[in-house]
């Protein structure tokens, strides 16, 4: 399996073996690598996000950090007489989609030999790459914003890692653990490609599910794209591999009141109604997401578009998802609140898939204070 690291701004390219999150010359890098699909091989496997090994770029002799997490449910919803499909990506040993790219970052650090790593985050990639780092024995520094839930917290700190609470938005946060990368393996989920690689294996589960077809869109939130990015990645690799004929529409779902992602896709200043840079989705609070261009792009080239929800959208999301039985935290519903809102549209679409991404139990006393 060969895989590289080839840098999106001037090309240069890397050994996947090097410590590297960033280029030289400051650019995001990207894995290149040759995914394959040996489909009776992958049924015959276990059911968890590792039976698509060919695909994730991981020399197949590699040791793999693994609590058996994916292949989360597929289900039949109805809103409004409006019928979709919502994929259960909150089922994970964290309570969080983000096990996915945890699993395979810290599968890659294990196997180049790095002894410690430190990131930043909202709460949810915290805690999951404070988990596997506890299962592969690897030390684990992580900031997180002054705002994040304290159960989150306790999460974290659960797992033995180290919490490094900054005073600030989700950008000063990411500012200060940047400093600290300089010397030490930063296991970004923003930065780092091979995170992206873990959460593409929601696209593989889901055509899988279909009977390797592909829906025709997907709803994501978008916070600093990782899904979006994963499940764009994912669909791309198995139209070029022949299993699928076309990529769904993307349709990305941020907050309202962030606005720069917003106004680059309207190409106006179309969130200056909302000054306001709080909002009770904290997983989607970034205000800059360093792969912007790279959302964007994802966006357009899939005929999809952005959607933007307030709080109360998002907590009436969450509402209809509890009175169905499905507790997810405020930005889980993200998505579904994309949904109604954009209902008119993705009602003209053959199938829709919703993907439901953080657990309620994450933080009972604000998800219960959101229902009432
Ligand atoms: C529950 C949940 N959903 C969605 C997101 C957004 O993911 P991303 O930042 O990769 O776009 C996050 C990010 O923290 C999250 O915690
Ligand atoms: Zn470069």
């Amino acid at each position: 399996m060969k895989i590289s690291l080839v840098c999106s701004v001037c090309g240069a390219s890397f050994s996947a073996n090097e410590p590297l999150w960033r280029c030289e010359c400051g650019g995001l890098l990207d894995v290149v690598h040759h995914p394959e699909f040996p489909i009776d091989r992958i049924m015959s496997r276990p059911q968890n996000m590792w039976r698509y090994r060919e695909a994730i770029p991981l020399p197949l002799d590699s040791e793999i950090v693994s609590f058996d997490e994916g292949h989360t449910p597929l289900l039949d919803m109805r809103h409004n007489g409006v019928s979709f499909l919502t994929k259960l990506d909150f089922l994970f040993p964290t309570g969080s989609f983000k096990d996915r790219g945890a699993s395979v970052l810290v599968s890659k650090a294990k196997s180049i030999g790095i002894s410690g790593v430190i990131e930043d985050s909202s709460g949810n990639a915290g805690a999951s790459l404070a988990a596997y780092c506890a299962r592969a024995c690897i030390r684990c520094k992580i900031f997180v914003p002054h705002s994040t839930s304290e159960s989150k917290l306790e999460q974290i700190s659960a797992f033995g890692a180290q919490l490094v609470r900054v005073h600030g938005s989700r950008e000063d946060t990411a500012v200060q653990a940047l400093k600290e990368a300089e010397a030490a393996y930063y296991a970004s989920h923003s930065w780092n490609p091979f995170f992206i690689h873990g959460t593409k294996t929601v696209a593989y589960e889901i055509c899988e599910q279909l009977k390797w077809n592909a829906p025709s869109a997907v709803v994501v939130p978008v916070g600093n794209g990782t899904l979006l990015l994963g499940v764009f990645i994912g669909f791309q690799e198995m139209c070029r591999a022949g299993l699928i004929k076309s990529i769904p529409r993307l349709v990305g779902v941020r907050s309202a009141s962030f606005a720069p992602v917003a106004n680059a896709w309207h190409g106006e200043n179309i969130v200056a109604q909302f000054p306001e840079s709080t909002t009770v989705a904290e997983g989607i609070a970034v205000e800059r997401p360093v792969r912007s261009d790279q959302i964007l792009n994802a966006l357009k080239s899939t005929n999809g578009w952005l959607c933007l929800v307030s709080d109360d959208e998002i907590r009436e999301a969450m509402r209809y998802l509890a009175c169905n039985g499905i507790l997810v935290e405020p930005t889980g519903a993200v998505s579904v609140a994309g949904f109604v809102k954009d209902t008119p549209r993705l009602m003209k679409e053959r199938q829709v898939v919703v993907i439901l991404t953080g657990s309620g139990l994450k933080d009972m006393a604000k998800v219960s204070r959101l229902l009432k």
